[in-house]
């Protein structure tokens, strides 16, 4: 009988604390769809989210998703700052869970980048840009930091209740986590600005808070370069990585950028990022994701068995084709449809 030789891309992995179908993450992507401004998922979010599901992916991550109204990117943004929304979203994750697929789901405060917000909170009171699409923020009193804190928290538990498998901490482009980690947007002068270590501690306070207080496995999303020569540099990103895995977080998402308004010059090119994946993974022991223009099976599968990343992170591709994980089943001659339900198998089958 010929052997079948299963792609690591393809294959079910025990990984992060969760046991996964397979290596295909969808990584948390924002709709701004969220037209009644409550915070609540609709039915575009549940056929969005579904339709990935049924698509075959391992994981998914639910989108940036605000822990309080003001720290959300816009107000069209879904949230988990009350427990109507935590009960709607606790609907949510039970379907996707009956579709086959794991879901986590994104915290995120947005920090100076929340553009709707009355009066947006940051490290230090520092325009994003100078065009006038983004309010001047307010530095964070000690008050305001423990107050956001808290709402990381409270919004983690309501994740909890609602039956995630795992969830996100927003420290990547730009937004309130990352602000404080670069020195660029963190001019602070008291213990949560200066050193490496004090830029840290907002992170390191928000994942020990979360971490006392559910059980699910925490991920850290992290810009690991924000381009800039100023910028915390990639050794020092090495270091931050270590420190959250001594946090005990379970996988870190590597990405880059956001900090700053994009330069002309940012670099486009399938695995984009990957290098910088690469580079916290050999700092760590726990697993790393990569993401980033990984459109094909191929490149994603060469990334796994060179140990650059240990999941891959499919985005906009997984927005154009829900069903790429049958696509880069083919590709990787897997063959194995029988994750999908009979009729589909028959026009799965034809891709
Ligand atoms: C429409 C859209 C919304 C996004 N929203 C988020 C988000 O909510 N949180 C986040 O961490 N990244 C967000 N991203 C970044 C993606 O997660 C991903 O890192 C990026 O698109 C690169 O991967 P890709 O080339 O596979 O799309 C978003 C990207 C897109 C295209």
């Amino acid at each position: 009988m010929e052997e079948i030789i299963m792609s690591k891309l393809l294959s079910p992995v025990q990984i992060a604390g969760l046991d996964l179908k397979n290596r295909v993450v969808m990584p948390p992507m924002c709709m701004y769809d969220v037209q009644a401004e409550d915070g609540l998922p609709t039915s575009f979010h549940h056929a969005h989210y579904g339709a990935r599901a049924i698509g075959g992916v391992g994981l998914i991550i639910q989108e940036a998703t605000a822990v309080t109204p003001e720290g959300r990117l816009t107000k069209n943004d879904l949230g988990l700052w009350n427990d109507a929304q935590g009960q709607a979203l606790a609907k949510m994750v039970s379907e996707l869970h009956q579709l086959g697929t794991k879901v986590g789901v994104q915290l995120c405060h947005a920090g100076r980048k929340a553009k709707d917000a009355t009066q947006p909170l940051a490290p230090t009171a520092l325009d994003y840009d100078d065009q006038g699409s983004f309010k001047t923020p307010k530095e964070m009193t000690l008050a305001d930091i423990e107050e956001v804190k808290a709402a990381f928290v409270a919004a983690a538990k309501r994740a909890e209740a609602a039956g995630y498998d795992m969830l996100q901490l927003h420290g990547a482009h730009g937004y309130l986590i990352n602000q404080f980690l670069e020195p660029m947007t963190n001019h602070r002068q008291d213990a949560y600005g200066g050193s490496l270590a004090a830029r840290f501690r907002f992170l390191k306070e928000v994942v020990a808070e979360v971490k006392a207080a559910v059980s699910l496995p925490i991920w850290v999303r992290l810009s690991v370069s924000s381009y800039a020569q100023e910028g915390t540099s990639l050794a020092d990103y090495q270091t931050i990585a270590r420190w959250l895995e001594e946090l005990g977080v379970a996988c870190l998402d590597i990405s880059t950028g956001g900090v700053l308004p994009l330069s002309p010059n940012f670099p486009i090119y399938g695995g984009y990022q990957a290098n910088f994946s690469a580079k916290i993974k050999a700092a760590v022991e726990i697993p790393v994701t990569a993401v980033g223009l990984i459109k094909s099976p191929e490149l994603a599968e060469y990334l796994l068995q060179n140990d650059q990343a240990d999941l891959i992170e499919v985005g906009r591709e997984l927005i154009a084709q829900p069903n790429w994980p049958a696509q880069a089943a083919k590709q990787l001659h897997d063959h194995d449809f029988s994750v999908y339900n009979h009729s589909y198998q028959r026009g799965i089958g034809q891709l």
